[in-house]
């Protein structure tokens, strides 16, 4: 076979068969196609696209290029869910353990962050004591005694898809559908779940800027677990403005320990009671996605789910009295207000800008070696759609340096918009895939 007339056959409209997709990705993982054939056939699919069948096989084959999770050992129906990032997005702290306590393994591998703000892994981090790091067996053995493990990514899982995303990210493809479909689920199938959720972020602060995006990638991502084999549910949600209240790591656990004791902002807890339900729902817990909607929210009141977040910290040797006193994490001292330079709505409250701001204030990595700082980031006191008064404070920036807050809060303030018409409240969840 030859990479070559590969190249032109994508080039000019073709569709590649499965062995080329397989010739190349194989070949690729074990540098024997090299970054310029690479980077030529990438930007050839980024003008010409893929088809299903071909998305298909280019996930398969980047599943297969590493080592892939075999839960099989974990009895039921595992059930993993997915985001495709978002600001101030704590969701799987607080899914999680819902699900969990319903009855529905979750076994989870997470990232670390890279970009605006931390991983879930960095997040749980935070938590004194606690470690992200677990041997498979010993993985498999949280999950069927405590019904959930969170561990950051172990082994050798798709190095085909972090050689191509690395070669993406530096040849101006990233940004074509099929690509970032097939790079998702690669992932999610080689974790080794029987269902998955997907979060599929739609907005300012998001990936995909606009709804018709988002449900065009979700519709692939769909499409590609449904000719894997495992149910999958997309959700398009609102990624305007910061999810919940708090952005950083310290502060999104004790974010997301709020919301598990029924005390968090509305937008996250809805959301975590639709996706936690649609992860019941999925693990055959329940008949319908609304029954099982029912079934997290009564978790969340009843507080089974947080009693199942204090059993995973247990378990993973953090400090479980985070439960009962979520302000014992350390918060970085140095504090900055944002505050409103006139008397109106908020109208915006632009995601990436706070983003951005929350990176600048130490809780974000702008490359893989930075170390983040756990208690860093920002406080959202108003959210869209709420009044305030010229000197409110709108937000808080806490920081390790005095330097540090200043510039965040700086940076932040560019992320307002207020405005006399009082607007419209975003709609959290857009559409049901
Ligand atoms: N996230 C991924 O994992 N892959 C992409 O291609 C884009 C976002």
């Amino acid at each position: 076979m030859d990479m070559q007339d590969i190249i032109i056959r994508k080039r000019d409209g073709g569709a590649l068969s499965p062995a080329e997709i397989r010739f190349f990705v194989d070949g690729y993982v074990r540098e024997e196609i090299p970054d310029y054939q690479a980077s030529a056939l990438l930007m050839a699919i980024y003008f010409q696209g893929l088809d299903r069948g071909e998305t298909m096989e280019l996930t398969e084959a980047m599943r297969r290029s590493g080592d892939t999770v075999d839960l099989s050992a974990v009895p039921g129906i595992k059930v993993d869910k997915h985001s495709t990032g978002g600001v101030g997005d704590k969701t799987t702290l607080i899914v999680g353990p819902i699900a969990a306590a319903c009855g529905v393994p979750v076994a989870k591998m997470s990232g670390r962050g890279l970009g605006f703000t931390g991983g879930t892994v960095d997040k749980l981090e935070s938590i004194p004591g606690l470690r992200t790091t677990l041997e498979p067996e010993a993985f498999m053995k949280q999950v069927r005694e405590t019904g959930i493990a969170l561990i950051g990514q172990s082994g050798h899982i798709t190095p085909a898809d972090k050689k191509l995303y690395a070669l993406r990210d530096v040849t101006g493809t990233v940004e074509n559908m099929s690509l970032i479909a097939s790079s998702i689920m690669s992932k999610k199938l080689a974790a080794g779940s029987d269902a998955i959720v997907l979060d599929v972020k739609c907005g300012r602060g998001a990936f995909m800027k606009s709804q018709e995006d988002a449900r065009r990638l979700a519709q692939i991502m769909v499409d590609i677990g449904a000719d894997a084999g495992r149910r999958t549910i997309a959700m398009i949600t609102d990624m305007s403005q910061p999810l919940g209240d708090a952005v950083g790591n310290a502060l999104e656990v004790q974010e997301a320990i709020h919301v598990l004791r029924g005390e968090g902002p509305e937008d996250i807890t809805e959301l975590s009671v639709e996706i936690a339900g649609a992860m019941i729902y999925l693990g055959g817990r329940v008949r319908t996605y609304e029954e099982g909607a029912y079934v997290a929210r009564q978790a969340l009141v009843s507080g089974a789910g947080l009693e199942k977040f204090r059993a995973l910290i247990t378990a993973q040797g953090g400090d479980p009295l985070v439960c009962d006193d979520p302000s014992i994490l350390t918060v970085s001292p140095s504090e900055c207000d944002v505050i409103a330079q006139e008397t109106g709505y908020i109208r915006q409250i632009d995601a990436e800008q706070i983003g951005i701001a929350s990176q600048h204030s130490g809780a974000g990595r702008a490359t893989k070696e930075d170390s983040i700082d756990p208690g860093a980031g920002i406080l959202l006191h108003v959210k869209v759609g709420d009044h305030v008064s010229k000197g409110d404070v709108l937000a808080s920036v806490f920081s390790s340096g005095r330097k540090k807050a200043d510039a965040a809060a700086a940076q932040a303030r560019k992320a307002y918009i207020i405005d006399k018409k009082k607007p419209e409240k975003p709609t959290l969840i857009k559409e049901i895939i």
